[in-house]
């Protein structure tokens, strides 16, 4: 299919599905800010709350080339696109009162504070659920905000080696290992989007608003596969094995004559055009790796015999022959590999926006593709408190010299 043909029905001034949504985001680092940008691609319109100084990842690097340096961060500028902000400091009683009375405004709101931060600042669920019956109320922490560790504050790496992410990642016999990426404070932004959407439609059912609880290490342990049920019916023991899969062979990276290739062979069907890509027919009916099953239970040889084959070839060859019997297989990419492919640039995945300090600059794209309302990169992240006067002044009817003089007291 071309893409004008999937986006035949396109409705071409909508901002994306949830247009007219409006959300409240506080907090930061990734989590909320994660889950504050899913809604925005999609479409809410989005304030971000920020005390007075900028939140923490403003300054941490890689920077872009301009000034200031709170503007130039790639990692705020890439999480935080399509947002608002406000800078508004919650230590103070005024900064507290003008983010309940924002809350009041809004549909959801989203915050990755330790458990009981909220509540001091007299902004918890049932603060605001008092201004807001209908308020979809999204908190984010380490452990929930109940159960015995709940008080406890923590970061992605942390989730992954207690919830089985690390044990499971590395090569045998050395040292666990994180993934290169922030798998769990992406996912668990993800998962705070789906609690958000869920309870917006429960609510436009009932009338009802909810509290949603999300958690960093209940979302690892979401992600088990079948780790967990494993462990507790069988006496298999998943342990660290590289890229290899615990029981599906071939499935490893595999060294070339030009750098390394993924190649999985799954259903059997592939695995009878691989062994006569390979000239070993008699492989493909050998009880020894007839099934997927027999192939897992013999990966050791499997792996071998892989890993022989693709040694004498380039990473293109592979592909080439893969492709024609529709077996799939990967090179590994560097993201400077993905910012110029063709196929990503295609799917819209390298979005580019005028930047105020440094220019046009290119940033992830969308990945959902809704065919009448599809999301975009509308604006880069807000400049530290670039909304705070429109947003005092549109949404709650402040002069400017309300704000100066909240500005002087410190409050913004
Ligand atoms: C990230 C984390 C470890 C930081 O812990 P922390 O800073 O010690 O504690 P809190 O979460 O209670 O945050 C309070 C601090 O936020 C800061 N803050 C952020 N926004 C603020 C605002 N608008 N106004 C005032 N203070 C603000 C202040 O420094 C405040 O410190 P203070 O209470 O001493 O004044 C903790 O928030 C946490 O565990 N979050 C849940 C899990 C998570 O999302 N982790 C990050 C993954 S990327």
């Amino acid at each position: 299919m071309k893409k004008e043909e999937f986006f035949k029905e396109v409705i071409n001034n909508s901002k994306g599905p949830l247009e007219g949504i409006k959300v409240l985001e506080i907090g930061g680092m990734h989590t909320a800010p994660m889950c504050g940008m899913v809604l925005a691609d999609l479409g809410a319109e989005i304030i971000k709350v920020e005390q007075p100084e900028g939140e923490l990842v403003r300054y941490a690097g890689p920077f872009l080339e301009g000034k200031p340096p709170q503007e130039t961060s790639t990692y705020f500028l890439s999480i935080n696109r399509n947002k608002k902000g406000i800078t508004i400091n919650m230590r103070h009683p005024e900064g507290q009162e003008i983010f309940r009375d924002l809350a009041a405004k809004v549909d959801v709101l989203i915050q990755n504070f330790k458990p009981g931060t909220m509540a001091r600042w007299r902004v918890g669920y049932d603060d605001i659920k008092r201004l807001n019956p209908k308020i979809v109320y999204i908190s984010i922490s380490m452990f929930g905000q109940y159960g015995p560790y709940h008080k406890r504050p923590g970061f992605d790496p942390l989730a992954q080696a207690m919830g089985g992410i690390m044990y499971v990642t590395g090569m045998p016999g050395e040292m666990p290992l994180r993934t290169g990426n922030a798998i769990v404070d992406n996912s668990t932004g993800w998962m705070a989007a789906i609690g958000a959407l869920s309870a917006l439609l429960y609510r436009k059912e009932t009338g009802k608003g909810q509290h949603v609880d999300i958690s960093l290490l209940d979302n690892t342990v979401y992600m088990s596969d079948f780790g967990l049920m494993a462990a507790a019916h069988t006496n298999y023991h998943w342990v660290r094995n590289g890229n290899r899969h615990p029981s599906v062979s071939p499935f490893n990276t595999y060294q070339t004559k030009d750098g390394y290739i993924f190649i999985i062979i799954g259903p059997d069907s592939h695995w009878a055009k691989f062994c006569r890509i390979m000239g070993r027919e008699d492989l493909i009916a050998d009880p020894r790796c007839k099934t997927v099953r027999d192939r897992g239970a013999n990966a050791e040889m499997i792996d071998q015999l892989t890993a022989q084959w693709a040694k004498g070839k380039t990473v293109e060859e592979i592909m080439n022959i893969f492709l024609e019997n529709e077996i799939p297989a990967a090179p590994i990419w560097s993201h400077k590999d993905i910012l110029t492919n063709e196929h990503v640039q295609e799917r819209g995945m390298v979005a580019e926006v005028d930047h105020p300090a440094a220019g046009r600059v290119k940033l992830q794209g969308i990945p959902w593709k809704h065919s009448l309302t599809p999301g975009k990169v509308r604006t880069p992240a807000p400049t530290l408190g670039q909304h705070t006067t429109e947003i005092l002044t549109n949404w709650l009817g402040y002069d400017q010299e309300m704000i100066s003089s909240l500005k002087e007291r410190r409050a913004i």
